[in-house]
């Protein structure tokens, strides 16, 4: 009895002095975003009839538009896409800087629907990828929610079965080898229904976190309406205070310290493609090359609006 409670008192004490207090080291809105991340206009590495645009393109278009606390980031709806162009117009941007431990607070009005879409909140490094890893924030395909947050890594990475304890989404695979299960990574689906698609943007969004420490990532969603912790937005943030997160990766079978580099912050929007373009389901019209080709006005929806980004490191 002794022992236990002197355990359970050095545990916490232990947990304590673990506690960490991260501090703003960036705050991304409207404006800010056309020069925090670069825009990509790369062929899609994942296949999808996308066309990724250049900045001057994408602003010249208002495929990308910023002002006061907005910034959004959309496909075109406006144009029929002809069968020897790359794709639909779209956009991929990428953090200029690279984060290790740091928190990532991404608070986001709406996020693209419809039938082909594809769109991506995530974290890599893709020289040499996937030596640095990559943890899929907020990603999902043709509307189907919940979302569900993932890790790629090299062989030798997986999630312990006690981690579900931690947390309150449950998992889908837990070995985060890309080169098994057709690189489908280590995931969890999230409870909160309202964290993807449809039922994402009919509440007006909400607010996504990160949490990646050397020795465990944690992601969190806030639905719009349900008040996120009260240090969320101010200049400081305790992550142990929030909560058991949607989604936690602990370190228990996965050396996360060698798993993970820095890593780039990436906002994309494919549509079809590796993922999408495979599941596209039998609800939607045609096949998804042609519906994108031909349909432009459904995509109307297919818009990121991102009401800020902050970022906090120790
Ligand atoms: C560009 O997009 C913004 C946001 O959707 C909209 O308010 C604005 O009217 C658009 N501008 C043009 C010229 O279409
Ligand atoms: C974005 O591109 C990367 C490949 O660089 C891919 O892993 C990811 O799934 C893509 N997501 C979207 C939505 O395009």
């Amino acid at each position: 009895m002794f022992l236990s409670t002197a355990f359970l008192a050095l545990a916490s004490m232990l947990g304590s002095a673990q506690a960490a207090t991260y501090r703003r080291t960036d705050s991304v809105q409207g404006t800010q975003f056309n020069d925090w991340f670069d825009y990509q206009n790369i062929r899609d590495p994942t296949n999808g009839r996308v066309n990724y645009v250049d900045r001057n393109t994408a602003i010249s278009q208002n495929l990308t538009f910023a002002g006061g606390d907005t910034f959004i980031l959309r496909a075109d709806s406006t144009r029929v896409v002809q069968a020897n162009q790359a794709g639909r117009d779209s956009v991929r941007i990428r953090s200029k800087k690279t984060f290790s431990t740091h928190v990532a607070v991404f608070d986001v009005r709406h996020m693209p629907q419809g039938c082909g879409t594809w769109p991506a909140i995530w974290e890599t490094l893709e020289a040499g990828w996937p030596n640095g890893g990559e943890v899929d924030i907020l990603e999902g395909v043709n509307d189907v929610g919940p979302n569900a947050a993932t890790l790629h890594t090299t062989p030798g990475c997986t999630m312990p079965a006690h981690a579900a304890q931690g947390m309150t989404g449950s998992w889908k695979q837990m070995d985060c080898n890309w080169l098994v299960n057709g690189n489908a990574g280590c995931g969890a689906y999230m409870r909160e229904r309202r964290s993807y698609g449809p039922a994402f943007n009919q509440n007006g969004g909400g607010v996504y976190a990160l949490e990646r420490a050397p020795n465990y990532m944690k992601v969190w969603f806030w639905p719009r309406g349900v008040a996120p912790p009260r240090d969320i937005g101010t200049a400081n943030v305790n992550p142990d205070t929030w909560g058991a997160p949607e989604v936690y990766f602990p370190d228990t079978q996965c050396n996360l310290r060698e798993k993970f580099a820095a890593n780039h912050i990436i906002i994309n929007l494919t549509l079809c493609g590796d993922w999408a373009g495979a599941v596209y389901p039998g609800t939607c019209p045609s096949n998804c090359v042609n519906h994108v080709n031909t349909n432009p006005g459904a995509f109307r929806e297919a818009y990121f609006d991102f009401k800020s980004i902050n970022i906090y490191q120790l």
